[in-house]
This record gives structure tokens, sequence and C-alpha cells, in this order.
């Protein structure tokens, strides 16, 4: 992203149409692909290959990307680009003196708030790049206690057959009888140890609270100093080759996967809907998903816009970092949960770890293993801080815009703030772990309230202003490139569709849970 300035006449723009979507898929493509979207998906799945609870999530998820994603993209852009201003300024610009603006600010504090928890996940990535720098990863032999390994055993040799009498001396015969010689079945107790310790070793991370906040200020700091230090420069040049870097190597990564026995059955996971599960809170989730996913409901991808040259098509730029977004959310997931099939990982708890727990595997089987793992989490670290350098962007520019700061304090206030509210999530894994309302840790309540309730909150706010303040004039010279019929059908998604299915799926989550 180009650095806002005050000044309208000394306003950034992108180079070119390339520049821009790389920027905004920069800021889309982060974690909310690569661990939130696989997370969810195994969340509704059951944790069970042979439900259909995930393909139902990934088939909801992809119809609100369509429907309500798409459109709202383009509103957003458009927006930003009419106004060329930071949210909150957006909108006072375009309809001076109206309470629009409130949508504005309703974005400043979702983004404060993704902001803080989101980069607590941000740090675990980059705890991942120590540890396969230190080839943690290798080690699982030493760590993982025969007796571990023994229980598993018995437990999936109970679970095949149903059969909760069988004992542990029977479980490891059976378990034993099915390899030749003892070396043999040395490598066999060894594979187990590797499916096994990717989960001790995450779940032991997450244990400590030192290790925890520590990178989750590390990371807070790089934000930082990438926002300080000029956002158009560097980061937009890595930008260029870093995400596509990160594709191929997804890209690569998928196809292993699905070439290796039972990696497929990720496949049928992820794209075999039942709708037998389906229920309003799986809706709730795929849509706050999707506005999360998107970097939609917050003015992130307004204030984009607004550095958007007017004859740039704001319609083909939409298409073309919307389905990037989501190819690299379905192709994560294929990776992880091929990952997870092909090795007979461990399917069990929430699933918060996936990302971290599925992936060490394949590379401990590749060769060149250790330096693909440090390339990949230095990847996603990559991809987080473009997100997070758009999130600390919106509340920035709106502090220089709307409170007169200097772009330094209002980085450092900002992020400051942030940092604190951050503490209690990084602690929700551990020290406050017991500390929970509903059944949810900090941690939880934030990226509940944020992504199912906050963005799309703004998402009605921004298609309304959109469908019903900006007139038929003022949109058709945005979109000048879209045919009529094309046209029309988006004017009435945003008019009609986007604010009303948005909100009856809030009203009738948040009476359900009343
Ligand atoms: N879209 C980002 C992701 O999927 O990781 C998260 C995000 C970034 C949300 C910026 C909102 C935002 F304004």
């Amino acid at each position: 992203m180009s650095q806002p300035d005050n000044k309208q006449s000394d306003r950034g723009s992108f180079g070119n149409r390339l520049g821009f979507i790389l920027a905004a898929a920069g800021s889309a493509v982060g974690l909310g692909n690569l661990w939130k979207f696989p997370y969810l998906t195994y969340k509704f799945g059951g944790g069970e290959g042979d439900q259909h609870g995930a393909g139902t999530f990934v088939f909801l998820y992809l119809l609100c990307i369509a429907l309500v994603g798409l459109p709202l993209a383009i509103a957003e852009i458009l927006i930003g680009r009419r106004a060329k201003k930071s949210p909150v300024g957006a909108f006072k610009a375009l309809r001076p003196g109206s309470l629009w603006r409130a949508v504005g600010y309703l974005g400043v504090v979702t983004g404060f708030i993704i902001l803080s928890y989101y980069t607590v996940v941000a740090g675990w990535a980059t705890g991942y790049v120590a540890k396969s720098v230190t080839n943690e990863f290798a080690n699982y032999e030493s760590h993982v206690s025969n007796e571990t390994v023994y229980d598993r055993i018995l437990q999936e040799t109970r679970e095949a057959q149903q059969d909760q009498s069988i004992s542990k001396e029977a479980a490891l015969a059976q378990f034993g009888a099915k390899y030749p010689d003892s070396e043999a079945y040395d490598n066999a107790i060894k594979e187990k140890k590797l499916e096994a310790y990717p989960v001790a070793l995450f779940s032991d991370f997450l244990s400590s609270p030192y290790k925890l906040i520590g990178y989750f200020l590390f990371f807070m700091l790089l934000t930082v100093g990438v926002v300080l230090g000029g956002v158009s420069g560097g980061i937009e040049r890595w930008n260029r080759i870093l995400m596509p870097a990160l594709f191929l190597m997804l890209g690569i990564l998928a196809v292993r996967v699905l070439t290796l026995p039972g990696g497929t059955k990720a496949l049928t996971f992820l794209f075999k809907p039942s709708f037998s599960d389906i229920s309003i809170e799986m809706v709730l989730f795929a849509l706050g998903q999707a506005f999360f996913s998107l970097s939609l409901g917050m003015g992130a991808l307004l204030t984009y816009g607004s550095y958007l040259k007017k004859n740039e098509r704001i319609g083909a730029s939409a298409v073309a970092i919307v389905s990037l977004d989501t190819t690299v959310a379905l192709l994560a997931s294929i990776v992880i949960f091929g990952s997870i099939f092909s090795y007979g990982l461990v399917m069990k708890g929430s699933g918060i770890g996936n990302l971290f727990t599925a992936i060490p595997v394949i590379f401990q089987h590749m060769p060149g293993g250790r330096i693909l793992t440090i390339l990949f989490y230095l990847l996603i670290c990559f991809a987080a801080l473009t997100s997070t350098v758009s999130l600390l962007e919106v509340v920035a520019s709106t502090l220089i815009d709307e409170r007169g700061m200097k772009r330094r304090t209002a980085v450092l206030t900002g992020a400051g703030v942030i940092t604190l509210v951050g503490i209690p999530c990084a602690l929700s894994f551990n020290v406050l772990s017991d500390f929970t309302l509903a059944g949810k840790t900090v941690f939880d309540l934030f990226d509940y309230f944020a992504s199912n309730i906050a963005l799309p909150l703004g998402g009605i706010g921004i298609a309304l202003f959109v469908g019903w303040a900006l007139t038929r004039a003022e949109k058709r010279e945005e979109l000048p490139e879209l045919a009529t019929p094309t046209f029309r059908v988006w004017n009435f998604l945003i008019k009609y569709l986007v604010p009303a299915a948005v909100a009856i799926v809030l009203i009738a989550t948040l009476m359900g849970q009343i």
C-alpha cells in the first residue's frame, strides 16, 4: 500500500492495476486463508474424515464469496476510489454531515480488534520459523515416548475394530504382526512418533506465555517498522516476488499430497457437502470467514481503492483479488488435509493448530525438508505481515486524518494500545485459558466478535451506502466498463440481497444465542 497522505495532491497511486491487485491481495491473503480457513473447515468437519460437515462449510463459504464477497469488494473499492480518502474521511467526503461516517469508525475499531489477536497467530508462525531453523521437527524420536505411541496404537485399533475391550497387549501384538522383521517394526514406531510429535510440540509451544508474548511483540514491532518506514517502497516490491512464491509452493505441496496414498481423501472431505449438518451458526461462520479472508467490511479495500487510478477497472480487479484469495484458501486446505489423511495424523482437538502440526510432517518426508520448512513458514510470516500492515494502516490513517496526528504518533499510539489489548489474547492459550465467557477465551471472543459480527455489520453499512446513498450516475462513473446487465445484477445484489442476507444471518444467529 502506498503511504496515505493528508494532502490530497500528493496522495500516491498505484503504477498499474497489477500493483493494486498485488497489494490488495497482499492484504487479503494471510492467516485467514492459511490458518483460519483450514481450522474452521476442520471444526465443522467434526474432526473426522468421513463426515461431510467440512464440505458443507466449504460450499457455504464459496456461496458467500460469490454472492456477498465479490459485490461488496467492488462496492468498497468504489467508495475508496471516488473519495480518495481513508475510511472515515471517505464517508464524510461523499456524504458530508451524514451519519454514514459511523461505518468508517466501526471499521477502525474492527481493525483494531483484529490486529490484536491476528498478531498473536502471526507470532506463532514466527516461532515456527525459529523451530525450523533449529531443526526441532527432526528430533521427534527423543521427544515422544514409546508409551505415547503404544497408547495411540491401542486407541487406533479399538477405533478401527469398534471394540473398546481390546487390551493393549492384543493391540500391540496385532500391530507387530503387520511387520516382517524388527527393522520394519522400528520404522513403523518411528513413523508413529513423527505423527504424534508436531501436536505435542505445538501444545508445548502454546503453553509458554513468554514465548507467545515474545513472538507477538516481535511481530507487532515488525508491523510498526514497516508502516513507519513506508509501505510503498520495500514491502510492495517484496510482495511481487513472495506472493507468487507462496502460491507456487502451495501448488507444489498440493500436488505432492494428492499423489500420496490417501491424500485424495482431502478432496472428498473438502468438496463433498452433505447438507444434513447445516446450521445457521455454520452459515454465520462461513459469512464471517468470507469477510475476514477478503479483508472486507472494515475499510481496508476502501483504503487501497483510494490509490487506484481513475482509468483502472474496478470490477476486473475485484474478480482477480477474490479468485486469488479463494484459491489460496483452498490450496492451503488441500495441503493440510492431504497431509493429515495421507500420513494418518491425529484429528483431535479444535484444529486451531492444523497449519502448525500438519505441515512439518510433509516436509519431514521430503528431501531438503528443513530448508523447505524454513521457507514455508517465512512465506506465511510474510503473508501475515502484508495483512497486519494493512490493518495498522487503516487505524493509523484514520488517526492522522481525523485527529490530526503526525504519522509517527498515530502509528505508535495505535500500535501501543493494540499491543496492550493483544496480550490477553496471547495469554488465552495458557495463563488465561480458563478465563472464558460463554465458553470462549478472550482470543476466541475477539475473533468471533470481529469476524462474525463487526465485519458483517460494516458490510451491511457499505452495501447500504453504495446501494442507497450513492446515485446511479455516481456508481456508473466508477464502473464504466461493466455492461448494463452486469451492472444491474451487481446493483441489485448490493442494494437488496447483500444487506438483507447478511442482516438475516446475523439476527438469526444472535437470537439463537440469547
Ligand atoms: N484478510 C486477512 C487474512 O485473510 O488473513 C485478514 C485481514 C486483513 C482482515 C486486513 C481484515 C483486514 F482489513
